[in-house]
């Protein structure tokens, strides 16, 4: 039939798992592939060869004017694990959110979902035997701000900010993704980060005390310089404690009966040890199971819960902390800081995934501090697209695949946290959809540019910072700023001003490192392309350039 769109599954040898083949000629579209995930992936592929008005919300006519390019594409993804993790803990989406999340996640063929469901400052589903996790776990104060530096409850104050997935709302969601080829990795964050459950159930912990849901107080201290981090609340499930394994039993019993995919994620990560190191019942375990340190207490605890979810018939996944003390003998290890923990692990034969903070870790800026919203550290785009998932020296077929991690204590609502996955996302996508010899930066950005047209089509947001400068300052003698600009894409020029005004395209192109003078008040610095103003105006007051310069 001439101007037929054709969906076909084939048995024809040769073709990959979740691979398609997208022939469009004069007369028809045909779409082939082996199994209905490769089909939904071509539908993608041919959604982004249409017109970007297919990405508007509002009916769009006449649509007989468009035109589709006439191809051939054959198509397969390099990872069968292409995720995205959203921390729905330290601020809670709804499921109309996370809904929304995933469709637009599946136009770039990811096909995870991990689900960071409980964390110090919100326990976020539902444990029917277990009802204080989600009536005082999932509740908590409500701050807005700067995540990390308000102050803890006051007596009295009422916990109104949270929210949490009843049974019905995880199954919404786990057929919702399922319909559209996605898995949901579900993760209950054990035993560090956990001060949510601790406050529900007091019991849990070794230290006896009054625990509280933390509205993003400080009460865990990153001394840096090498030293290790302590809590200056006891925020961890107590491993000493056989209560915590009859607790774990029943969350994990019913965690694994609402989500189909294969594996649970146990965290496992950035446990702060330094109330068990005191504990008369953590030395007492320590005797009776022979345990000649903490990291052999962490080790112990989470290889009973992987015997605890084995017995729910799951395979259990962990931070990479997990490999502290000797990995429990089938988990897979989700590798974050940095690659090494997964090199490891595959070493030792077990599956691993990669989301290392260097390349996929998309809280973090992805543009100069004087315009993003803080972080403690930097990921551009262009560097989350040097994400290569697997290492040189291991075996491929344990490289599960990767993921970006949104942790969402500086994202309080979901136009933030597209703001802070796209572009990014696209680089993570490619890197574990596309062969690694077909990734190409200066190719990559035009695609980019094109999706962001999509993007104001569908009314998504998307972070412009690859048209911001990139700042560096540093000193000149003693007291002198220089500051250094480069651009993150070719084709922008860079124009600035000391004198408060705000400079356009006829004040001076940025060329060399600038002496910045003494008696500036500030550097305000904006690109340009083709003599049409493209980033946003930064500016850095004279005592923030003092201080990166490391001018007193
Ligand atoms: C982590 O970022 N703490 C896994």
């Amino acid at each position: 039939l001439p101007k037929s769109i054709f969906l076909s599954l084939t048995n024809e040898t040769g073709m990959p798992k979740d691979g398609y083949r997208l022939k469009i000629t004069a007369t028809g579209i045909s779409l082939t592939a082996i199994e209905p995930a490769g089909i939904f992936y071509g539908v993608q592929t041919l959604l982004q060869l249409f017109p970007k008005q297919i990405e508007s919300p509002e009916i769009q006519k006449p649509v007989s004017e468009w035109t589709l390019p006439i191809v051939t594409i054959e198509d397969h993804p390099r990872f069968g694990w292409r995720g995205l993790m959203l921390d729905v803990s330290r601020h809670f989406f709804t499921v109309a959110q996370v809904k929304d999340y995933i469709d637009q996640m599946v136009k770039y063929k990811f096909n995870l979902l991990h689900l960071h469901l409980t964390d110090d400052q919100g326990w976020r589903i539902e444990i029917k035997s277990l009802p204080k996790l989600t009536e005082v776990g999932a509740w908590r104060v409500e701050r807005t701000g700067t995540f990390g530096t308000f102050p803890k409850p006051q007596p009295g104050e009422k916990a109104t900010y949270g929210g949490f997935y009843t049974h019905d709302d995880i199954k919404e969601l786990v057929k919702y993704a399922a319909e559209r080829y996605v898995n949901i990795l579900p993760e209950i964050d054990v035993p560090g980060h956990s001060l949510a459950a601790v406050a529900s159930y007091p019991e849990l912990s070794c230290t006896p005390g009054e625990y509280y849901v933390s509205p993003g107080d400080r009460f865990m201290v990153w001394p840096g310089g090498g030293q290790h981090f302590y809590g200056l609340l006891d925020n961890t499930i107590c491993p000493a404690n056989e209560k915590a394994y009859e607790f774990l039993d029943k969350v994990f019993t019913e965690v694994a009966q609402l989500f189909p995919f294969p594996y649970i994620h146990m965290g496992g990560d950035e446990t702060a040890r330094n109330f068990w190191e005191k504990n008369e019942q953590i030395k007492a375990l320590m005797q009776k199971e022979n345990l000649k340190d903490l990291d052999e207490v962490q080790s112990y605890f989470v290889k009973r819960v992987e015997k605890i979810i084995n017995s729910k018939g799951k395979k259990m996944i962990g931070w990479d902390e997990i490999l502290q003390g000797g990995l429990a003998p089938n988990a897979a290890v989700m590798s974050w800081r940095g690659m090494k923990g997964g090199i490891e692990a595959a070493k030792m034969g077990h599956e691993v995934v990669m989301s290392p903070t260097d390349f996929a870790y998309i809280d973090y800026m992805q543009g100069d501090a004087s315009i993003e919203p803080p972080v403690y550290a930097t990921l551009r785009l262009k560097k989350a697209y040097q994400f290569e998932p697997l290492p040189e020296g291991v075996d491929a077929k344990l490289i599960k695949g990767g993921q970006a991690n949104l942790w969402s204590e500086q994202v309080y609502n979901m136009r933030h946290a597209q703001y802070m996955t796209w572009p990014r996302a696209f680089a993570i996508a490619e890197a574990l959809w596309s062969p690694k010899e077909k990734r190409n930066w200066n190719d990559f950005v035009p695609r980019v540019e094109r999706h962001f047209e999509r993007f104001e089509q569908a009314q998504v947001k998307y972070a412009p910072s690859i048209y911001d400068p990139i700042v560096t300052i540093t000193k000149k003698d003693t007291a002198t700023v220089v500051v250094k600009l480069e651009t993150e894409i070719e084709g922008l020029s860079i124009h600035y001003s000391f004198d408060n005004s705000f400079p356009d395209n006829f004040y001076p192109v940025y060329k060399e490192p600038l002496m910045v003078p003494k008696e500036a008040a500030a550097i305000k610095m904006i690109t340009y392309r083709n003599n049409k103003p493209i980033g946003r105006l930064l500016v850095i007051p004279m005592a923030d350039l003092k201080k990166r310069a490391g001018i007193k």
